[in-house]
């Protein structure tokens, strides 16, 4: 193995979402000035890298996942000049900077769609059902014959944002064409067929664009997805809790392949750039394959993210995850929030009245849980427990990604009016799922603007609540015992001591010490001449003892400790 120091082992990157971070003209819309007037604020936070979600040219109609061209910077994010200062000013401060590549669907204002909607089709009833056609441009979508003679879609896919994942081609008077395509996310989001080589080529040639600018690395979007499975099968029947249901669009074989192409692209530059994957397959050995070492450098472990306030089940996440990479000599990916899913603090907050140990919703893309939104919660043990969690997160081995707002501890967002939000999840299902907007409310910064300086005025693409004046950088800046604070002296540690930081093959990762449905409890050995680091959580409802000599390096709160136990909902990192 090389002994060149791989940063991505081991670093804390921070995911931006463009247009809830920061607001440098004014409009209400979070930018690339924005971002780059807060790198001091991240290079103080000591995280090691950014991860941008997608700045390219885009109708918005996913919030920029929806990309139409992917070699320009959408206008109102700025222009490739400010992206290109942006490189240059995150690597100048020391830190690395990853963008975020779409290569499911196009937008269906890309060139390859428009061109393909131009290519008149016939509606020709002798062709039979699930007929693929793929002529010209259509060659690089799915275009199928739909069934009953091409009145029904091809087949049962439903789409990821409600209704099925098909769209009937209509002819210029308005009328059925019988020809479906594909989009198992918006419509707006026509997906790409991965087997056609041009689309390859392309692709290619977007990953060299980025690199030859200087990007670090690379999160993939829907990293499971691309491939289909031949013959386009129906979905099976889900069966609840299922851990083998796969849908036949999901963690196809075929996958492998393209990530195979892209570490090639990405193994060309010195030094070598980087991917992780966007990978929702729940088996860790299934998602570990993503990992092999002419594969993806990381994936995301979101069962942690998931996983319900149980130390037991935190930990079998944990063992899994950490087994299974091993034997692809992969780290560990660690994430609790991002654009998709509920903010912690309300995630793990308990519905007043309900069983402290209900599993905890993720509130996550899939539509077909339906999550109380409405029932309220107790958002100060959702507080304490993110906290915990956090700080847990930080000691495992590994990376760990932070999203933007959840060193400030936000909570996710329900005051939403029907017509501001955005998310096509909200619309398509006719609000029966709450959607994502509640997690891409713009940042509260400070106290001097009625925006919570997110910018220098009142605009604001999504409302801020009230009560966030109260957890604004500025505001937590100057309480010692802040989440903002808390996060800031755990990154510290975490590059202080060497117990925290990469694995070295003679030290084991991490030691398992006491066991129990609502403790975890672990040490990182001690490396390098450094000390070892014990991390102790509780999920539990009861006061958990710590020996009496072990000095406490961090806590979770405040009042984390009391009388030398370590309180329920809290979590601590001990000298050993
Ligand atoms: C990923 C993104 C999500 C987006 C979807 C479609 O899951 O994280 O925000 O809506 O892909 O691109
Ligand atoms: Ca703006």
């Amino acid at each position: 193995m090389s002994r060149q120091f791989e940063w991505w082992r081991e670093a804390v990157v921070y995911q931006i979402y463009p247009r809830s971070f920061a607001d440098g003209n004014g409009d209400g819309i979070g930018d690339i000035p924005g971002i780059r007037r807060q790198i001091p604020y991240l290079k103080e936070l000591g995280v090691d890298a950014l991860w941008l979600s997608p700045h390219y040219v885009s109708p918005m109609l996913d919030a920029g996942y929806d990309v139409a061209d992917y070699r320009n910077v959408d206008p109102i994010f700025g222009t490739l000049a400010d992206f290109e200062g942006l490189i240059a000013d995150t690597h100048q401060a020391g830190m690395r900077i990853m963008c975020d590549i779409v290569p499911n669907h196009t937008s269906w204002e890309h060139p390859w769609f428009i061109e393909a909607l131009a290519h008149k089709v016939e509606n020709d009833q002798s062709v039979p059902a699930k007929a693929r056609y793929a002529d010209g441009p259509w060659a690089r979508y799915h275009l199928l014959r739909g069934q009953a003679n091409g009145t029904l879609p091809p087949n049962n896919w439903i789409s990821i944002f409600g209704g099925p994942a098909w769209d009937e081609l209509t002819d210029d008077q308005g009328a059925g064409t019988g020809w479906w395509y594909l989009h198992i996310f918006d419509k707006s989001q026509p997906d790409l067929d991965w087997e056609n080589q041009e689309v390859r080529a392309e692709f290619r040639g977007h990953l060299r664009f980025w690199f030859d600018r200087g990007i670090d690395g690379i999160r993939i979007d829907v990293g499971h997805g691309l491939a289909k499975a031949e013959g386009y099968p129906d979905c099976p029947p889900i069966k609840d809790g299922d851990p083998t249901h796969l849908n036949p669009y999901w963690d196809q074989d075929g996958v492998h392949e393209i990530w195979r192409e892209w570490r090639a692209v990405a193994d060309e530059y010195e030094p070598a750039r980087i991917f992780v994957g966007e990978i929702w397959v729940g088996p860790a050995a299934r998602s570990a394959r993503y990992l092999r070492a002419d594969e993806l450098h990381t994936g995301f472990n979101f069962g942690y993210m998931t996983a319900p306030w149980q130390a037991k089940e935190i930990r079998n996440n944990i063992t899994n995850c950490l087994r299974e990479n091993d034997v692809m000599n992969a780290p560990a990916t660690w994430v609790l929030e991002n654009h998709d899913c509920w903010r912690a603090v309300t995630r793990y907050a308990p519905i007043i009245g309900q069983d402290e140990t209900a599993r905890t919703e993720s509130g996550a893309l899939d539509i077909t849980k339906t999550v109380d939104w409405k029932s309220p919660r107790d958002l100060e043990i959702g507080a304490k427990r993110a906290r915990a969690a956090l700080l847990t997160m930080l000691a495992l081995p590994g990376s760990s990604y932070i999203y933007n707002g959840q060193e400030l501890g936000l909570d996710e967002v329900f005051d939403i009016p029907a017509e501001q939000r955005q998310d096509p999840a909200f619309h398509n299902t006719g609000g029966v799922s709450v959607g994502r907007d509640g997690c891409r409310v713009p940042l509260p910064w400070g106290t001097e603007s009625a925006s919570l300086d997110f910018n220098d005025n009142d605009k604001l693409w999504l409302p801020q609540p009230k009560h966030w004046k109260n957890l604004a950088a500025s505001v937590q800046d100057s309480d010692e015992h802040s989440m903002l604070n808390l996060t800031r002296n755990a990154l510290k540690l975490r590059h202080e001591q060497p117990a925290l930081g990469g694995v070295v093959d003679h030290v084991p990762a991490i030691v398992w010490k006491r066991s129990g449905k609502s403790v975890l409890d672990f040490i990182r050995p001690a490396r390098n001449g450094g000390r070892a680091i014990r991390c102790v959580m509780n999920t539990g409802t009861k006061p958990v003892r710590l020996r009496k000599n072990d000095g406490i390096v961090l806590a979770s709160s405040s009042t984390a400790i009391v009388n030398g136990k370590l309180t329920p909902n809290a979590s601590v990192w001990l000298w050993v």
